[in-house]
C-alpha cells in the first residue's frame, strides 16, 4: 500500500500552480497569434514602423537577456530549474520549443513537456521582446492586440490603452523574492525599495527618459509626441564592449555623487550620496556592488597611499543562501567613508577617488571559464573567453583633489565611458 502510494505521488502530474501558487513566472505568457497589420508579434516586425524604438531596444539588456554570457553560464548549472529561469528571461510561449503542462511528482526538476506548434525561433532570440510588455490576447476575440500608454494615436494594429499595466509591468520581474531551495534564491527588490521611499517617480521616469519624436518612421507622417527611450539602461555596465558608446545617449547616469571631502588630522571623510536612484544603490542582482578607491600620489605620481571600500550586499551561497551584510545606500541616503590617515603623508600632493560599478567579479568569471563545457552552443566558446567578451565593471566617478580636500578635477562621464570600453575585468 505505502509503496503504491509513494509511486503514485512520484508519477502524479502536479499542476504548476499547485507547486508555485500565485507566481506569474510559473507560466510563460500564452501563445500570441499573429497581430493584424503586423504579422508575427516579433520585435523585428514592430521595428518595420517603430524604427528608432526598435534600434534602442536592440541595444538594451532586455534584448540581450538570453544571449547574456552570465545567464547562459548560470543556466547550464545542473542546479538551475531552466524552465523557471526562461519564464522571466524569454517570457512568451511563442519563444519556447515546448509547453510545460505539469511537474512530475511536483518536482520542479521534472517538468512534463510537449512540443509547441507555435514556436518561433527568431522571437526566442529576442528575449525580453516588445510583446513581453506590449502584446496580449483579447479574451473575447482571441486576437492579439497592442497595449499602449498614450491614446489618441492612429495605429494600424488593434490597440488598447492601459498605462498602469505598462508601468507596473516592471515589478513582475524586478520585484520578486523567492526561495526555491536552500541555495537557490531569487532576490530582486527594486520595486519594494522604490515604493518604500518617498519617491513620486516610476521606473519609467528614470529608465525610459522622455524624448520628443514621432512614434514611427518619418515616411508614415505621424506627429511629434512625447516618446520614451527604450534602452533600459541601469547600472552602466553593458553586456558587450561595443555597447559602451550608447550608454550615456540612452540615459545612463550614476546614482551616487561625491558630495564632500573633509580632511582632518587623523582621518579623511568622504561623503557619498545616492542622489539619482530612487531605490537602493546597488539594486537588483545581489552580486552587484560599488568599489570605492582612494589613492594618494606624491609629486612624481608615485602611489603612497591606497584604500578600498565596498558598497553592496554580501551573501553566502552554500550550504544555505543567506544574506550576511548589506551597506547599500537608500534614496537620498548618505554614506560616510572614514579613512584613517596614519603614517607619513606629508609628501602627498594629490588624491584620486574612483567609484567602480562591478557586475561580475573576476573570481566568478574564472569559475565560469572552468565550467564552460556545460554551456550550450553557440555560447560555449564565448564563455571560455568571457574576459575578452564581457564587461565586468565600469568606472563611473573619478575625482582628483589636493591634500586639503579641494577638488581639482572631475573626469567627465563621456571620458570615463571611452576608457571603460577599452578596459577589462573587475
Ligand atoms: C505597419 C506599421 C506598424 C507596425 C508594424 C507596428 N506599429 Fe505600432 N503604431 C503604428 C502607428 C502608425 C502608430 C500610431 C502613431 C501615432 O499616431 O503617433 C502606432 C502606435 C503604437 C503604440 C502607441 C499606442 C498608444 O496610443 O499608446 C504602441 C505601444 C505600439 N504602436 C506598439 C507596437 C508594437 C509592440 C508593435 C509590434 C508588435 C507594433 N506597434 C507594430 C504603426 C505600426
Ligand atoms: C519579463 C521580465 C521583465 C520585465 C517585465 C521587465 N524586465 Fe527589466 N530586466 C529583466 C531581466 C531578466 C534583465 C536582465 C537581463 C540580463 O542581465 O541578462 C533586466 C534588465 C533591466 C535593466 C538593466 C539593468 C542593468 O544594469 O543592466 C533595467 C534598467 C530594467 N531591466 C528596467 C526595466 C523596466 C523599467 C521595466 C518596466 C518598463 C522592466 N525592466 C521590465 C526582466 C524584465
Ligand atoms: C520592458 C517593457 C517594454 C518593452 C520590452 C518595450 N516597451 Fe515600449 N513602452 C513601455 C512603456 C512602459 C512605455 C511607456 C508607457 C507610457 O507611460 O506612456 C512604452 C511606450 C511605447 C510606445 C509609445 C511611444 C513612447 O515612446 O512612449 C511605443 C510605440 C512602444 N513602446 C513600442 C515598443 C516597441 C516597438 C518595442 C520593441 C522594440 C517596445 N516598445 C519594447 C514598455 C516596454
Ligand atoms: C529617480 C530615478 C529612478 C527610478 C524612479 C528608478 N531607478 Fe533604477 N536606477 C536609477 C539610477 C540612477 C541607477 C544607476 C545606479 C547606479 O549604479 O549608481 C539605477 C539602476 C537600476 C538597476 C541596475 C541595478 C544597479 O545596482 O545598478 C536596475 C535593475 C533598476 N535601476 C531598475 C529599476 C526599476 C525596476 C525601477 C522601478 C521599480 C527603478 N529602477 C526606478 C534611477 C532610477
Ligand atoms: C522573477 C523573474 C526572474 C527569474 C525567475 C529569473 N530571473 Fe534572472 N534576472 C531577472 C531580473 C529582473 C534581472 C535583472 C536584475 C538586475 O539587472 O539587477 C535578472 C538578471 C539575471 C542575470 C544577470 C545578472 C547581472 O548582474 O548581470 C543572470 C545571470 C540571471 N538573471 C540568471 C538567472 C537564472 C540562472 C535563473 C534561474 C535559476 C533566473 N535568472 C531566473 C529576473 C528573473
Amino acid at each position: 500500500m505505502l509503496v503504491g502510494y509513494y509511486v503514485y505521488q512520484n508519477q502524479r502530474e502536479v499542476p504548476l500552480e499547485e507547486v508555485f501558487p500565485g507566481k506569474h513566472w510559473v507560466r510563460p505568457i500564452e501563445n500570441l497569434p499573429n497581430l493584424k497589420a503586423v504579422g508575427a508579434p516579433t520585435a523585428k516586425n514592430c521595428g518595420n514602423c517603430h524604427t528608432e524604438i526598435y534600434e534602442e531596444w536592440k541595444l538594451s539588456t532586455h534584448a540581450n537577456a538570453l544571449s547574456d554570457l552570465q545567464f547562459q553560464s548560470e543556466l547550464a548549472k545542473p542546479s538551475s530549474p531552466k524552465w523557471i529561469c526562461l519564464n522571466c528571461h524569454i517570457p512568451i510561449q511563442n519563444q519556447r520549443e515546448t509547453i510545460i503542462t505539469a511537474l512530475q511528482g511536483g518536482d520542479y526538476f521534472k517538468p512534463i513537456e510537449i512540443p509547441n506548434p507555435n514556436f518561433n525561433p527568431e522571437m526566442k532570440e529576442e528575449a525580453i521582446t516588445c510583446a513581453t510588455c506590449h502584446v496580449r490576447v483579447d479574451a473575447n476575440t482571441k486576437e492579439s492586440y497592442v497595449i499602449g500608454g498614450r491614446g489618441g494615436t492612429s495605429p494600424p494594429h488593434p490597440t488598447q490603452i492601459k498605462k498602469e499595466f505598462l508601468e507596473n509591468r516592471c515589478n513582475d520581474c524586478h520585484n520578486e523574492t523567492y526561495t526555491l531551495n536552500q541555495s537557490l534564491v531569487c532576490s530582486f527588490q527594486t520595486g519594494t525599495e522604490l515604493q518604500s521611499s518617498e519617491s513620486k517617480q516610476t521606473c519609467v521616469s528614470c529608465h525610459m527618459p522622455e524624448v520628443k519624436r514621432s512614434f514611427v518612421k518619418a515616411s508614415l507622417h505621424r506627429p511629434i509626441r512625447n516618446s520614451h527611450r527604450h534602452g533600459f539602461v541601469g547600472g552602466g555596465v553593458p553586456k558587450t564592449f561595443a555597447l559602451y558608446k550608447d550608454q550615456i545617449r540612452l540615459g545612463y547616469k550614476p546614482g551616487l555623487v561625491l558630495t564632500g571631502i573633509q580632511v582632518e588630522k587623523d582621518q579623511m571623510i568622504l561623503h557619498i550620496q545616492n542622489q539619482f536612484a530612487d531605490h537602493y544603490v546597488t539594486s537588483g542582482d545581489p552580486e552587484r556592488f560599488y568599489r570605492l578607491t582612494l589613492h594618494g600620489f606624491d609629486s612624481t605620481g608615485k602611489t603612497l597611499f591606497s584604500r578600498e571600500m565596498k558598497i553592496g550586499q554580501e551573501w553566502e551561497w552554500s550550504p544555505n543562501a543567506k544574506k550576511i551584510s548589506d551597506n547599500r545606500i537608500p534614496r537620498k541616503g548618505e554614506f560616510e567613508w572614514s579613512i584613517d590617515r596614519k603614517g607619513d603623508l606629508t609628501s602627498i600632493v594629490q588624491y584620486r577617488f574612483q567609484a567602480v560599478h562591478v557586475r561580475l567579479k573576476n573570481e566568478t568569471s574564472d569559475y565560469m571559464m572552468l565550467t564552460a563545457e556545460n554551456v550550450a552552443e553557440p555560447y560555449q566558446n564565448k564563455v571560455k573567453n568571457i574576459k575578452t567578451f564581457y564587461p565586468h565593471s565600469s568606472i563611473v566617478i573619478e575625482s582628483f583633489f589636493d591634500a586639503y580636500g579641494k577638488i581639482q578635477k572631475e573626469t567627465s562621464l563621456e571620458e570615463l565611458y571611452k576608457r571603460n570600453a577599452e578596459r577589462a575585468g573587475e
